[in-house]
């Protein structure tokens, strides 16, 4: 049995402040750490800044995944791809949020704030993202080459 991840890691920029609030308390309720690295309420920020703040921590191990929220979730979960050890999947309903752990092993959930997701379904997101294991088996090569990627392309094709 997969043991839960219990140490995460959170930012949003401005665009996320109130879901990623409402994450983390939905997270702490249920029995989670949480590092919260803001951003702060009334500040206009850059995501990427955030992306780093999380990507460091779960690629340094201080966590065991982290979460991303920008409006879109597109410009968050490019900038935590290109951390070395982050695998950030940009999700968009239960299903794609339970693929980015089954198949692709995510460590990082990035959403966007200004997509149409209530709160409800972020909060959603983020428990299926922490419940749910990587299947290994087939897909554990495949995510070797993802991360052979982040070193010399020439390596990965077979
Ligand atoms: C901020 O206005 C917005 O550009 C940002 O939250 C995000 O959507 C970028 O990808």
């Amino acid at each position: 049995m997969t043991q839960m991840p219990t140490k995460v890691a959170i930012a949003s920029d401005h665009a996320g402040i109130q879901e990623r609030q409402a994450v983390v308390a939905h997270l702490e309720a249920g029995g989670h750490e949480v590092t919260d690295f803001g951003c702060a309420p009334g500040e206009s920020v850059d995501y990427p800044d955030y992306a780093d703040k999380v990507g460091r921590a779960v690629a340094g191990g201080e966590v065991e995944r982290g979460i991303l929220i920008c409006g879109t979730g597109i410009g968050i979960s490019m900038a935590a791809n290109k951390i070395h050890g982050i695998r950030a999947g940009l999700v968009h309903d239960d299903f794609t949020t339970e693929m980015s752990r089954r198949h692709n092993d995510a460590n990082v959930l990035c959403m966007g704030a200004r997509v149409g997701h209530t709160i409800e379904a972020l909060c959603r997101f983020a428990d299926i993202f922490l419940a749910t294991p990587f299947d290994e088996g087939r897909h554990t090569g495949r995510v070797a080459k993802i991360m052979a990627l982040e070193n010399d392309s020439s390596t990965v094709a077979s």
